[in-house]
């Protein structure tokens, strides 16, 4: 039996450093994952290509994210019924609007979940992603549950800390 995996595309090397965030949390959850640089625009036959085969082998869901005219995620969308998170890039002078809602905007039928723009979204985006395949991994919602109480001790350490400080 195959492992279901997430697929993350990206549109462009200049899209990486972002999401980066991405595959640390996969990484953290340890979520089985393949990254891929493919474009809407560039390389559309590479992207139908690799699309249908991913479908094929399994990928529970796919992510992708692109900048400025982007039309990366709404491309999955249209090529498979698995669910697709898209994510808006900062990659212009629009500062991601226009990624935003060239992602969002999608017609009745064919969705694609839009986190938001950036490095949050390239995050929230692994973290939903996760969530899903939760639906189905006792496991993998182990980890998911641990992670969020995590983020919850960080910030009440950092208050602890905070009041520490001001008590000096
Ligand atoms: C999009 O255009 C990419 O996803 C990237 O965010 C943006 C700019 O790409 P480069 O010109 O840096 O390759 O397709």
């Amino acid at each position: 039996m195959s492992t279901a995996f997430v697929a993350v595309l990206m549109g462009s090397d200049s899209d990486l450093p972002v999401i980066e965030s991405t595959l640390d949390v996969l990484d953290k959850l340890k979520v089985p994952f393949e990254v891929k640089i493919t474009s809407a625009h560039r390389t559309p036959d590479t992207t139908h290509a690799y699309v249908k085969e991913a479908d094929e082998r399994g990928c529970a869901v796919f992510i992708a994210a692109a900048g400025l005219a982007a039309h990366l995620a709404g491309t999955v969308a249209g090529l498979t019924t698995r669910p697709v998170i898209g994510i808006p890039m900062d990659a212009g002078p629009l500062q991601g609007m226009d990624a935003l809602l060239s992602t969002v905007q999608m017609p009745g039928g064919i969705p694609v979940a839009s986190v938001a723009i950036g490095k949050a979204g390239a995050k929230n985006a692994a973290y939903l992603a996760a969530q899903m395949l939760a639906l189905s991994d006792a496991d993998l919602s182990r980890r998911v549950k641990a992670e969020r109480a995590a983020s919850g001790d960080e910030v009440r350490a950092k208050d602890d800390d905070l009041q520490r400080r001001l008590a000096l």
